[in-house]
């Protein structure tokens, strides 16, 4: 078992990107979360290549991409050239999740698949063998600051008996309303990777967050 953070730029102060980085850089965060979103598939715009391009110029880390988009087969390509290390795409979105999770893996880099909370963990049985990480949303996509959903300890459980039987390889990770408090409790229930917004942007030292975050 991984024990990763990725803090989630999207509760950076945008008008300083190169700062977050160069933080992230100095920190012991393991990855950067990157949030996508298209106002579609999601009632949020964030930011999309641009932004990107000039993130991976400044962040030595890898960049840990959530596509929160409709129709992401057709921006794969774009994402990994744009810097994108790990692609992560919500079932919700896909036509050919299979085909879609092996598009990702061809460019070379980790692919990720990722549910709502509001989506059977099961429906991933049959995917998780195609796929280099399982991201579970504990909170719905859309939004960063959200209150962390208790149930989401009970997915977990069920998303590990999948892997185990299925690829005990692929990684979990949990987006949404991680912070110092719930951290430890999240780890110790067998998850690899946690994403951490605001508890990591909006506290006093996020350098210290983050290694708090991870002990
Ligand atoms: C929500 C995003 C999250 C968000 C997490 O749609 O996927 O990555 O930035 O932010 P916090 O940690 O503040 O809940
Ligand atoms: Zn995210």
């Amino acid at each position: 078992m991984s024990k990763f953070i990725s803090p989630s730029l999207l509760a950076a102060d945008f008008g300083n990107l190169q700062s977050a980085c160069e933080m992230i850089n100095a920190s012991e965060a393991q990855w950067l979360h990157i949030d996508v979103m298209d106002g579609v598939f999601v009632p949020n715009i964030s930011f999309g290549f641009p932004v990107l391009e000039a993130v991976k110029k400044h962040c030595r880390k890898p960049l840990d991409v959530h596509l929160m988009i409709v129709e992401p087969e057709k921006y794969i390509e774009r994402f990994v050239k744009a810097g994108a290390d790990i692609l992560t795409v919500h079932l919700e979105t896909l036509k050919n999740p299979i085909s879609t999770l092996r598009q990702i893996k061809d460019m070379g880099v980790k692919a990720g698949l990722t549910i709502n909370p509001d989506i059977p963990v099961q429906s991933l049985r049959s995917l998780v063998s195609e796929a280099d990480m399982v991201l579970l949303m504990s909170v719905f996509a859309g939004y960063g600051g959200q209150k962390f959903i208790e149930e989401t300890y009970t997915r977990i459980e069920e998303l590990k008996a999948i892997i185990a039987d299925e690829n005990p390889d692929c990684l979990i990770e949990i987006d949404g309303g991680v912070n110092i408090e719930n951290a430890p409790l999240i780890f110790a229930a067998g998850v690899d990777v946690l994403v951490a917004g605001n508890s990591v942007f909006h506290s006093p030292d996020p350098i210290e967050t983050i290694h708090k975050l991870l002990n």
